[in-house]
């Protein structure tokens, strides 16, 4: 069974802003085929094939599954990298995050990387034996570069994804798991597919042809399930532990505490902390009728961010007009006993706060929002949004200090203390 996209109907797609005109074609009719194949009874544990056990999400999914007594085995395909092997790369991975993995002999991390065309970089025989015996395919891996073009993303998550309904629909029926982004949300109008910026990019783009294909396997036969998170941030099993300023999220709250304001908006942000997303992706990946879209949120409030921070809301253009005073170019600001590093600090400033605080980015928050609002109910998070981001700032060097005064007359206690005695 072969399925690829038609020429370059994504591109076109892409470029019209119709999924319509984005055309996959398949050998042979899917449903048939996989209505065929043996699969596992509705109350036998699965056997899971778990892609990105190395990234923050994989971990805590791969936390999550080996927690779950409907989990009979977990594959983890980690690719090599310089001299290290597989399962010292994971163990780095998550101690670096301070996530303990349960010990068991349930779990085997193999040597393989999705996006090799050739049996995912698995041996014939490692194929072979996750062919004929996954129930679950798995798949938070890739890359979240925002700078990356579509192209990028085409060989690296389109591609393989194609490869994996191929996977799922041969020798025993699997169903397939994608970890998408709130942000294809941001492709509304004609108009969106026409910007270019932080939001409007390559990787969104990729995330919004994943949405499609997830609805075309669906309707193919294939069962298919993605995920729709906002900003992932820390949990409670990483003490709150995060990539920090590696995320968007994080950028904003910085730049907010530089000016010690955020700007009043209707509709709330979403985030979830990375545990709530593993549980849920989990509940639904292992349901007996998985459903197609999930969109695991939580929602915090502008005003309850400004409490959380101790921070002034003021109105959008209030807030972006001083932000742009604050971050500009300007010979004042400059220290000539270090001339390049502050032109350059200057420059790097100025341009990321035009592109991440774009001039329509309270829409954007409510397009994406408003989104996720029309789906299922959001996952039930642990800790109240306020609380889990408040600890994970802490957390984090450089948020944490520059919110410390903040932080300080903040709430508090630490909530993973609280936590803590709750589950003692
Ligand atoms: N974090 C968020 O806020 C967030 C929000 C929405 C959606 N998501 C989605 O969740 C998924 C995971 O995100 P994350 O935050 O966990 O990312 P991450 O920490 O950067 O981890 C990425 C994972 O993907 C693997 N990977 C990346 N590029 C690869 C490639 N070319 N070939 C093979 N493996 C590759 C990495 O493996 P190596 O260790 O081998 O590099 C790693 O396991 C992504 O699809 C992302 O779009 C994340």
């Amino acid at each position: 069974m072969k399925i690829s996209i038609v020429g370059q109907s994504d591109y076109l797609a892409l470029l019209l802003g119709n999924s319509k005109l984005l055309k996959i074609r398949a050998s042979e009719p899917i449903a048939p085929r996989v209505n065929s194949l043996p699969r596992a009874g509705a109350n036998e544990p699965r056997t899971v094939l778990l892609l990105g056990a190395t990234g923050f999400v994989g971990m805590h999914v791969l936390h999550e599954l080996l927690r779950r007594p409907d989990v009979a085995k977990v594959y983890a395909l980690v690719r090599k990298k310089r001299a290290a092997s597989p399962e010292s790369r994971l163990a780095v991975a998550t101690r670096s995050f301070g996530l303990t993995l349960e010990k068991s002999d349930r779990l085997e991390v193999l040597d393989g990387d999705f996006t090799a065309n050739d049996h995912f970089g698995l041996s014939d025989e490692n194929y072979a034996r996750l062919r004929g015996s996954v129930d679950v395919v798995l798949n938070a891996a890739g890359a979240t570069n925002h700078t990356f073009p579509y192209a990028y993303f085409r060989s690296e998550t389109i591609i393989p994804l194609l490869w994996m309904m191929e996977f799922c629909a041969t020798e025993r029926h699997k169903s397939l798991h994608f970890i998408g982004s709130m942000n294809g949300e941001v492709f509304r109008t004609m108009r969106d597919f026409m910007r270019i910026g932080f939001y409007h990019c390559g990787y969104s783009r990729m995330k919004w042809i994943v949405k499609h294909l997830a609805i075309w396997a669906r309707e193919q036969g294939l069962s298919a399930s993605l995920y729709l998170p906002p900003h992932v941030l820390g949990s409670s099993l990483t003490a709150f532990k995060d990539p920090g300023l590696r995320y968007s999220f994080w950028h904003m709250i910085w730049y907010s505490s530089q000016m010690r304001k955020i700007w009043e908006a209707e509709d709330p942000v979403p985030v979830i902390s990375a545990d709530a997303l593993a549980r849920e992706v989990c509940d639904n990946a292992l349901s007996a009728t998985p459903r197609l879209f999930a969109y695991p949120s939580a929602y915090i409030s502008m005003a309850d961010l400004a409490q959380t921070f101790g921070w002034t809301v003021v109105p959008w253009k209030e807030f972006r007009a001083e932000l742009k005073r604050t971050f500009s170019i300007s010979f004042k600001k400059w220290n000539p006993k270090e001339p390049f590093s502050s032109l350059f600090d200057m420059f790097l400033h100025t341009f990321f706060t035009r592109s991440l605080f774009t001039n329509d980015l309270p829409e954007i928050i409510s397009t994406i929002t408003r989104a996720a609002q029309r789906s299922e109910p959001a996952a039930a998070t642990e800790l109240p949004p306020s609380r889990f981001i408040h600890e994970c700032a802490r957390k984090n060097y450089v948020i944490g200090r520059s919110v410390a005064g903040e932080l300080a007359t903040g709430q508090g206690v630490t909530a993973l203390k609280e936590l803590t005695k709750e589950r003692s």
